[in-house]
């Protein structure tokens, strides 16, 4: 029988290469007339490109008049209240966000605590006492990498570095984007280091969503078409970034991502990264992709041994069908397979070990220590999360 469930997904989707082309139109049907945005941008790179300024002809000829404002590495809490904060940013209605996964966190906070007007420390899970009212300005994501899926989830991850550091989110319901707004064509110019993390973490954000003990039918079935088109294109695309068909693949596993991670959830392998990246400057992509393999194995061993769940067995070897043309083999030989296929990608892209972002045996303890299971199917022990962490640091 079909259990019950819900699904929160962004109010409007518009996806295909060419699409970015649309958004100055879109702005006041989207986000009922309003007119003074909040633009929301990373470094230079997209706001040096033609596309940006005609972008800004196109809110020129529409009377709407941008503030621009820019999020680069991770939003932290001392830039989002700096911006709230300061008086030159007055009268904003709406908050657009065109970038990569933070700059889109950096927007989706800022929608927010432009309304709640307070620190927004006070509303993180797990630093906060406070929960957020849900209220916010209507708020447009627009992707410029394939990655993190925040245009289609309801949370914004803030971090802090540092010995007392933090990666939490900013979550609620309604803090899903008004306009999720994907061009593929925008992240064709994605240098390789970045689409090769962006692409690990997406296809970490399918796996671990449809895996998870909180997911359902549908999200399974968005998940493993997200799995098909990630798998058939990420080696592609990290080949050769100019290749559409393989960008526009991404570029949708990537929204997939994040619409069953918002309702299906994560597993160990963001466990992880929430805690590596609250005291350590590690891409979190790089984080899933150097630890999606062990941790796959470690659960998938811990699976096989319990007994507890089948159903999870049964998605191990569904997931090694989608990477094996092999027909007739047996549901274990699949399950094998996908892992093997995982260790084989993380050799083949080269993804760095964490010791090469200063990560030691000294500090294993007390990423375990802050380590989460999720929804992961089978938790893993502290004995078990040790052993994943110290084999990916190096030699
Ligand atoms: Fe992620």
């Amino acid at each position: 029988m079909i259990p019950s469930f819900g699904l929160h997904v962004p109010a409007r989707i518009l996806f295909g290469p060419g699409r970015f082309g649309e958004l100055g139109e879109l702005v006041p049907r989207v986000s009922g007339f309003c007119r003074k945005p909040l633009l929301v941008l990373g470094g230079s790179s997209f706001a040096d490109s033609d596309r940006c300024q005609a972008l800004l002809a196109d809110f020129k000829r529409l009377s709407i008049s941008p503030q621009i404002v820019h999020v680069t590495g991770e939003p932290s809490p001392t830039l989002i209240d700096g911006i709230v904060e300061n008086p030159s940013i007055t009268g904003r209605d709406l908050v657009i966000a065109i970038g990569g996964g933070s700059v889109l966190d950096g927007g989706k906070a800022l929608a927010a605590m432009l309304v709640e007007r307070a620190p927004v420390t006070r509303f993180l899970e797990g630093v906060g006492n406070q929960r957020p009212s849900g209220r916010k300005l209507p708020f447009i994501a627009v992707p410029t990498t394939a990655g993190t899926g925040s245009e289609a989830t309801s949370n914004a991850v803030i971090s802090s570095v540092g010995e007392k550091g933090f990666k939490r989110s900013l979550r609620h319901d309604r803090y899903m984007p008004d306009l999720a707004l994907i061009d593929p064509v925008l992240t064709v110019s994605c240098p390789r280091p970045l689409t090769v993390a962006c692409s690990m973490d997406c296809f970490t954000q399918l796996v671990e969503s449809y895996l998870s003990s909180h997911g359902s039918p549908l999200t399974d079935a968005l998940a493993l078409d997200g799995i098909r088109a990630v798998y058939r294109s990420l080696e592609a695309v990290c080949r050769d970034g100019e290749n559409l068909a393989a960008r526009t693949d991404m570029a949708y596993g990537a929204m997939l991502s994040g619409m069953v991670l918002a309702n299906a959830g994560l597993g160990a392998v963001h466990g992880f990264a929430s805690a590596i990246g609250g005291f350590f400057a590690v891409p979190h992509g790089v984080v899933c992709g150097t630890l999606m393999a062990a941790v796959n194995r470690s659960t998938l061993a811990s699976l096989r041994r319990s007994g507890a769940s089948t159903e999870a067995l049964d998605k191990y070897a569904m997931l090694g069908k989608i990477c094996s043309p092999a027909a007739d083999k047996s549901a274990s030989w699949y399950q094998d397979h996908f892992i093997a296929e995982l260790e084989r990608l993380t050799g083949e892209l080269a993804i760095p070990t964490l010791d090469a972002f200063g990560i030691g045996v000294a500090d294993v303890a007390k990423i375990v220590d802050q380590t989460g299971n999720k929804y992961n199917p089978a938790p893993l022990a502290p004995e078990e999360l040790t052993e994943i962490l110290v084999s990916r640091l190096g030699h």
